[in-house]
C-alpha cells in the first residue's frame, strides 16, 4: 500500500530504526527492492531522480510503482522525488502519484549553483504548502553536499563546483537548521556533513575530520522531533570494488560511508538514508562477471537476473543493518 514519507519516518522514530531510500531507474531495480523488503518484512522508500524520471519515462515509472505495490500489498511503499530542483518538478511528481518530494533548495533551479538561505527557505516553504495540500510529504535540504577533504561542493550531476567552498557551506549550521524547519515546516531535513554522491567520497576510511557525524548529533539535540536524512550514504563496499575490477572494471580505490557510522546516525535522529551507488555497483559487478565468464552470452536476462539478485542481497543487508526487519 502507498504511504507518505511522514508516516514511515514517524514510525521509524517511534521504533528507533532508519530506512534506506533506494533509487530506481528500471524494473529490475524495483523488483530487487521489493523482493528484499518482502524477505525481511521491511517498509520501502523508492526514490526517483529527475534523471530517472526522464530515463524510464514518467508514465512507465508511475505504472511500475503501481505494479510493485500491487504485487506486495502488505508492504508500505513511499514513492519519493529525489532532489527536486523546483516547484514544477515537485508538482509533476505529485501528479504521477509520488507520495513524497524532495525540494532541494540548497542549489538553485539549475541544480549546480549554491543557493542563498533566503531562496532556500522561500522555495521550500512554497513547495511544502503545495505538497501538504495534496497529502504529500516534503524533504528539504540545508547545506551543500560535498567533500570536506577537497572543499569541492557537488552539483546534482555529481560534478564538483568550479570554486572551492569554505568548510561552513559544506556543514549544516544547527542554528540555521532550527530556523529552517520552523519556517518551512518540512517533514524531513537533509543535512550536509561531508558526504557526497557517487563512489568517490573519501580517499581513506573516513574519520571525524571528513565525516562530521557530530553535526548530526548537535542538530538532533536542537531538533529532537525532526527526521534527519543522510544523502550520499553508500558504503562503497570493498568486495564490490573488487568484483568490478576483477572482471575488467577500472575503479580506483575509494571509501564510502561505513555502515557503523550510519548506525550511529540512526541513534541520533537519522531516519532516511539515501543509497544508489552501492546498488549500481552490485549490479555492475554481477553483469561484468557474467559477461567475462560467458563471452558468448547475449540474452539480457542472463546478466540482468544476477544483477537483480546482487541488488536484492545488498538491499536486504541494509534493511537489516538499519533495523527495518519486521517493521512493515
Ligand atoms: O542524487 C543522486 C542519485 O544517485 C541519483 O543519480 O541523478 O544520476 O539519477 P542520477
Ligand atoms: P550515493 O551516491 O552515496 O548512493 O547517494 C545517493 C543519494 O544521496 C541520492 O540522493
Ligand atoms: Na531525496
Ligand atoms: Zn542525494
Amino acid at each position: 500500500a502507498r504511504i507518505t514519507l511522514r508516516q514511515l519516518l514517524d514510525h521509524a522514530a517511534e521504533n528507533d530504526y532508519g530506512l534506506p531510500a533506494y533509487n530506481i531507474n528500471n524494473m529490475e531495480q524495483g523488483l530487487a527492492i521489493m523482493e528484499a523488503a518482502e524477505a525481511v518484512n521491511a517498509p520501502v522508500i523508492i526514490q526517483a531522480s529527475r534523471g530517472a524520471r526522464s530515463y524510464a519515462n514518467d508514465i512507465v515509472l508511475a505504472k511500475l510503482i503501481d505494479a510493485l505495490a500491487e504485487l506486495y500489498p502488505h508492504i508500505p511503499v513511499c514513492m519519493h522525488q529525489d532532489h527536486g530542483n523546483g516547484p514544477a518538478t515537485c508538482a509533476t511528481a505529485i501528479q504521477y502519484g509520488f507520495t513524497s518530494v524532495m525540494m532541494d533548495g540548497s542549489l538553485k533551479e539549475d541544480a549546480k549553483t549554491p543557493a542563498d538561505y533566503d531562496y532556500n527557505v522561500d522555495v521550500t516553504r512554497r513547495v511544502v504548502e503545495m505538497a501538504h495540500s495534496c497529502g504529500v510529504s516534503v524533504e528539504g535540504e540545508l547545506g551543500v553536499l560535498g567533500s570536506l577533504e577537497t572543499g569541492m561542493g557537488e552539483a546534482e550531476d555529481g560534478h564538483g563546483f568550479e570554486g572551492v567552498l569554505d568548510h561552513a557551506a559544506l556543514l549544516t549550521d544547527p542554528d540555521q537548521a532550527v530556523d529552517f524547519v520552523s519556517r518551512t515546516k518540512v517533514d524531513a531535513l537533509a543535512i550536509a556533513m561531508g558526504t557526497s554522491h557517487g563512489a568517490y567520497k573519501f580517499s581513506r576510511k573516513p574519520d571525524g575530520e571528513v565525516l562530521a557525524m557530530h553535526v548530526i548529533e548537535e542538530i538532533h539535540r536542537r531538533l529532537p522531533d525532526t527526521h534527519l536524512v543522510m544523502h550520499g550514504s553508500s558504503s562503497v563496499p570493498q568486495d564490490l570494488q573488487d568484483i568490478i575490477n576483477e572482471y575488467g572494471g577500472q575503479m580506483p580505490q575509494t571509501w564510502g560511508v561505513p555502515v557503523e557510522e550510519i548506525q550511529r546516525g540512526i541513534k541520533h535522529g537519522v531516519r532516511k538514508i539515501n543509497i544508489d551507488t552501492d546498488n549500481r555497483m552490485a549490479m555492475t559487478g554481477a553483469i561484468r562477471k557474467v559477461l567475462a565468464e560467458k563471452p558468448g552470452e547475449f540474452d539480457p536476462r542472463a546478466y540482468l537476473k544476477p544483477a537483480k539478485e546482487a541488488m536484492r542481497k545488498l538491499c536486504a543487508e541494509r534493511f537489516q543493518q538499519f533495523g527495518c526487519e519486521g517493521q512493515a
